[in-house]
């Protein structure tokens, strides 16, 4: 069963080519804006566990602060290296906030 959790509000939302960290439920997840299109990956890379949402935006991939590791927005999977992914779940603006649909 999956449920919708609030991520945060509309206003504290990344501006256009910025990513952010936020908590929905206790899972950490990185939100991302890649012109004014919201994307929830998890938060953890899975190279060290780097807070991609302390990364950057670069074309419709995440990079990871700590060694650049490039996962899609959309997908999850990895652009650098090959074969690797994180986690991507649905998201939605509803009213003021912002939420995240957790499974
Ligand atoms: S921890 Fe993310 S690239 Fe190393």
């Amino acid at each position: 069963m999956s449920q919708w959790l609030k991520l945060c509000s509309k206003a504290e939302a990344p501006r256009p080519g910025r990513v952010m960290e936020a908590d929905a439920g206790g899972r950490a997840i990185c939100l991302a804006n890649v012109n004014g299109e919201l994307s929830a990956l998890g938060n953890l890379c899975p190279h060290r566990e780097g807070p991609l949402g302390q990364g950057w935006i670069e074309g419709n991939t995440v990079i990871c602060p700590w060694h650049s590791w490039a996962f899609h927005i959309k997908t999850g999977v990895s652009e650098y290296p090959a074969n690797e992914s994180v986690d991507v779940f649905p998201v939605k603006v509803d009213g003021d906030d912002v939420l995240v649909e957790i499974a």
